[in-house]
This record gives structure tokens, C-alpha cells and sequence, in this order.
């Protein structure tokens, strides 16, 4: 068995970085471990919350070095795939539950050239993406509500990762499993070894007293340790 898996992916999200100084914010992950930048956009519908939209998208893409991953969390997020392309995005996730005709709308999303990802709630079974997963890019999988950041993660995500996994393999998918919500140093090695490749981080990432460029070096280096371990024990096996 091939046990040499990818580093997995680090994208901090701006909704827990300072507003007021997107610039700088956004120069500093620039030379960060950050490997994506999590851009959370919020309609006040589907979730209970409003955000930010594609102005700012705008601005902060003026800066950025490193792809901007876009989560929808709107409703007919249909109606705005060209003009999040066009603002800067690099791959856009929309919510299984906001898109009756989700297949459509992932095509729209590899139509415009972006990454297409799909976002499961906690409460959405990841079966129901069978007949959609080998279409995919990413699986977003929420690990809080999605609405707010600084929740606690729902242990059960751990679980919902490892089937999900499965199911990419059974379908043939190659899509990138990505975990949204409450990650911090605790769940970050157990949800890579149930199968991340993406890890968005908010609180955990801005709020560190030692800043965002310390704490996301630390978790680069704390998740290189769990690879190895996981390789060690692939060559024992
Ligand atoms: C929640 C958002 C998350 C949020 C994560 O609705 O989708 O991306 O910013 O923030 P933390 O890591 O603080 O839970
Ligand atoms: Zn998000």
C-alpha cells in the first residue's frame, strides 16, 4: 500500500482576521505557511449572519499571493459564480443544501475555470454526494454550523471524514476533502490521518497571541510530525 500522502493544505480564514487592515493582513500570509487564503461570504439567509461580498473580495485579491478559496454561504449562489470568479477567486464552494440543481451549478463553477466545491452542513450525509463526488474538485465538510467563526468542532466530523474518504475512493473521485470550523492543534493530526487534505482555520489562526504567521508555521510543523508518524507506521504494516 502507498502510504506517502501530500502535506495537507493550510487556508486561514479572513472572517477571523482584522478587517480594518486587510492589506496588511493579506501581505503577512503572504509569507506565511498558508497554502490557500478562506474567503467566508455570508448572505443573512441561508445562514444567520452577514459577512462580507465581493468588494472586498476585490481588495483582497489586489494583495494576495496565494489562491483564494471562496465558500459561498448564500442562497442561488448560481447568480454569482462569474462575478466571484471575476473579483478573484480561484476555486468557489457552494452549500449542498442551497443548490437544488447542484450539478449545473458545479459545471458553471469549472465553466468559469475556478476549483468547484461542494459543502456539506453538519447534518448532511456525505452518501448524498455519490452521483456528484467524481464531478468534484473539493468536499467541504463543516465541522460547526456554518454562520460564525470561533464554534467548537463537532467530534463527530472525525467519523463523516473517513467515510467521506472512502466514498471518493469507491467513486473514483479525486476531489480534496476540506474541513471547515473550529480546527485548532487538538483535531488537526486526527482529522488528517481521517483524511484532510484542506484545513480552514479562523480563531485558531488570528487569535494566537504569537499571530498568524507563528501559529500557522506551528501547525505546518505539528502536521508534519503526524505524516511521519503515519508513515512509520505504514512501513511497519
Ligand atoms: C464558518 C466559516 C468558517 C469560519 C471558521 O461559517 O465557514 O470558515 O471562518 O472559523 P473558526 O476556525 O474560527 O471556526
Ligand atoms: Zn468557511
Amino acid at each position: 500500500m502507498n502510504t506517502t500522502r501530500r502535506a495537507p493544505l493550510l487556508a486561514p480564514s479572513f472572517l477571523a482576521a482584522d478587517l480594518a487592515n486587510l492589506q496588511a493582513e493579506t501581505e503577512l500570509l503572504a509569507n506565511s505557511a498558508a497554502d490557500w487564503l478562506h474567503f467566508d461570504v455570508m448572505d443573512g439567509r441561508f445562514v444567520p449572519n452577514i459577512s462580507f461580498g465581493l468588494p472586498v473580495l476585490q481588495a483582497v485579491a489586489r494583495y494576495a499571493r496565494q489562491p483564494i478559496d471562496v465558500h459561498l454561504m448564500i442562497e442561488e449562489p448560481q447568480n454569482y459564480l462569474a462575478q466571484f470568479r471575476e473579483a478573484g477567486a480561484s476555486g468557489i464552494t457552494v452549500h449542498y443544501e442551497a443548490c437544488p440543481h447542484l450539478h449545473r451549478v458545479v459545471q458553471q463553477i469549472k465553466q468559469l475555470g475556478c476549483r468547484a466545491g461542494v459543502a456539506l452542513n453538519p447534518h448532511t450525509p456525505v452518501a448524498l454526494l455519490e452521483d456528484i463526488a467524481a464531478d468534484l474538485d473539493v468536499v467541504l465538510v463543516m465541522s460547526v454550523n456554518p454562520g460564525f467563526g470561533g464554534q467548537a468542532f463537532i467530534p463527530n466530523t472525525l467519523k463523516k471524514v473517513a467515510m467521506l474518504k472512502e466514498l471518493l475512493l469507491d467513486t473514483g473521485s479525486e476531489a480534496l476533502i476540506e474541513v471547515d470550523g473550529g480546527v485548532n492543534m487538538d483535531n488537526a493530526g486526527p482529522l488528517v490521518e481521517a483524511g484532510a487534505d484542506v484545513l480552514v482555520a479562523g480563531n485558531f489562526v488570528f487569535s494566537a497571541p504569537e499571530g498568524p504567521v507563528a501559529t500557522l508555521a506551528r501547525l505546518r510543523e505539528h502536521l508534519a510530525g503526524v505524516e511521519m508518524g503515519a508513515e512509520a507506521a505504514g512501513r511497519r504494516q
